[in-house]
């Protein structure tokens, strides 16, 4: 060959070259930021908001999507992700809790909200109303889990099978179904099985393992976002309540409660000496801690399962004798219970989606002690029930 021709096949393949790794780069790499409702407002940023797990632990769009459609029968009831226990707002395109960002191409990962938000409904006709947070609540997400390790043991999780669902959701510019066929799909099966890093990152991995430390929050958008949620405030109760009733609830509750649950919230933090609270003892045990805190009880209307095991599915409940306490319910309903606070909590099923069954006979999960107002008479429980729909 002639020397110059060898420059010029040198130059021609360069050029390949470096036309192939932008175009590669672009189609697995390339940053877009978030459309700006979502850093509009702090609430759409916590809801929605990158916090920077799509890169290591993100899920591809269209699989993501594809997901529900294909295996069903790995989700407790109709309704798609919803049924796993995710609070979703009408008229948004995701469950709260999951950020969409393209970096190369357009993933899908958990943020804060994916453990904190949580919704509820006044009637069983209303839509759900979502809160970003929900101080000492953090539902899991181990169900959500579950189910993308189980459509990944399914032999129908293959390329052939689910690029005909995409297909049939949308048309993939050519690149992209070459991507999705033969690279996105295959790894992210893979990544599934070896139970890698899956929607949630290893700093939220790390948080949610260990949730008192400050350690995994070390850049200032999550120290922010940390900042934010611990102001939040549960919303006074959306319905009515009756003012005689709460008049008499207010003395009551001073007498009988107050000594720990202080109205204003001052006495936050006082531990009480597992002998003396008698619930479940095993979480004290394992963080080996003395007792359980007696918080503040704002927000209590919302904040059901009740006790830091959520073994009481309402305060009337645990105004109850422990032996009169419902041994078996049903958590993630988000339907008000009016009466006793709380969730309602004795349907295994509602429009098609199914909740969960807790048992309280279980390790771990008992609904013993918190004797306090157990012995009062119904009109006095149902008082003090009704001034704590007003803290
Ligand atoms: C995988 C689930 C998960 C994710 C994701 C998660 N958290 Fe948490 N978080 C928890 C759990 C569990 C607790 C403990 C809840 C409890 O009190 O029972 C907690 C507690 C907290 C607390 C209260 C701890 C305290 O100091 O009072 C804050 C604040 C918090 N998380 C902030 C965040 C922020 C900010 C993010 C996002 C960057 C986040 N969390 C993401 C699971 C999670
Ligand atoms: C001697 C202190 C003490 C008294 C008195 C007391 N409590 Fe408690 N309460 C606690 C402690 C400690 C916990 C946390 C126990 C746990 O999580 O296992 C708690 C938890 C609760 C919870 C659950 C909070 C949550 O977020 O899950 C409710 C509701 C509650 N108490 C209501 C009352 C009412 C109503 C009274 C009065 C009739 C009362 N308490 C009297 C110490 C007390």
């Amino acid at each position: 060959m002639k020397r110059r021709t060898k420059r010029n096949v040198l130059i021609v393949t360069v050029a390949l070259l470096v036309i192939a790794g932008i175009s590669t780069w672009s189609h697995l790499r390339r940053e877009i930021p978030q459309p700006g409702w979502i850093t509009a407002d702090q609430r759409s940023t916590f809801l929605y908001g990158s916090v920077g797990a799509e890169r290591d632990a993100g899920i591809p769009y269209w699989i993501l999507l594809a997901l529900p459609r294909m295996f069903p029968e790995y989700m407790p009831g109709n309704g798609g992700y919803v049924s796993l226990g995710l609070s979703w707002e009408e008229g948004k395109e995701m469950p709260a809790g999951f950020s969409k960002k393209t970096i190369g191409y357009v993933r899908v990962a958990g943020n804060c909200a994916l453990c904190h938000a949580a919704s509820f409904r006044t009637g069983p006709d209303q839509g759900p109303e979502v809160l970003p947070a929900v101080p000492g609540r953090a539902p899991d997400v181990q169900g959500l889990l579950t189910f993308f390790q189980q459509c990944a043991q399914d032999p129908r999780f293959n390329a052939g099978e689910m690029m005909t669902e995409i297909n049939s959701a949308t048309k993939l510019p050519f690149i992209d179904s070459l991507l999705y066929r033969y690279v996105l799909i295959p790894r992210t099966r893979r990544k599934l099985l070896s139970q890698g890093l899956v929607m949630i990152d290893s700093t939220l991995q790390q948080h949610s393992r260990d949730p008192y430390s400050d350690v995994p929050f070390s850049t200032p958008q999550l120290r922010g976002l940390a900042l934010w949620m611990k102001g939040m405030k549960v919303p006074p109760y959306p319905l009515e309540w009756d003012r005689t009733l709460v008049e008499a609830g207010k003395p009551l509750f001073a007498q009988q409660c107050g000594s720990c649950h202080a109205p204003d919230g001052k006495q936050k933090g006082t531990v009480i000496p597992i002998a003396e609270i008698g619930t479940d003892r095993e979480l004290a045990n394992a963080r080996n801690t003395s007792g359980y805190i007696a918080g503040s009880l704002d927000g209590i209307w919302m904040r059901g399962p009740y006790l830091h095991n959520g073994s009481v599915p309402t305060v009337g409940d645990l105004l109850k004798a422990p032996a009169q306490r419902p041994a078996t319910f049903y958590r993630g309903n988000n339907l008000l219970n009016t009466q006793s606070l709380g969730f309602v909590s004795d349907l295994p099923q509602e429009k098609g989606l199914h909740f969960v069954l807790f048992d309280t006979r279980l390790p771990g999960k008992g609904n013993s002690g918190h004797l306090y107002g157990t012995g009062l008479s119904d009109q006095d429980k149902k008082a003090i029930l009704e001034y704590l729909k007003t803290l």
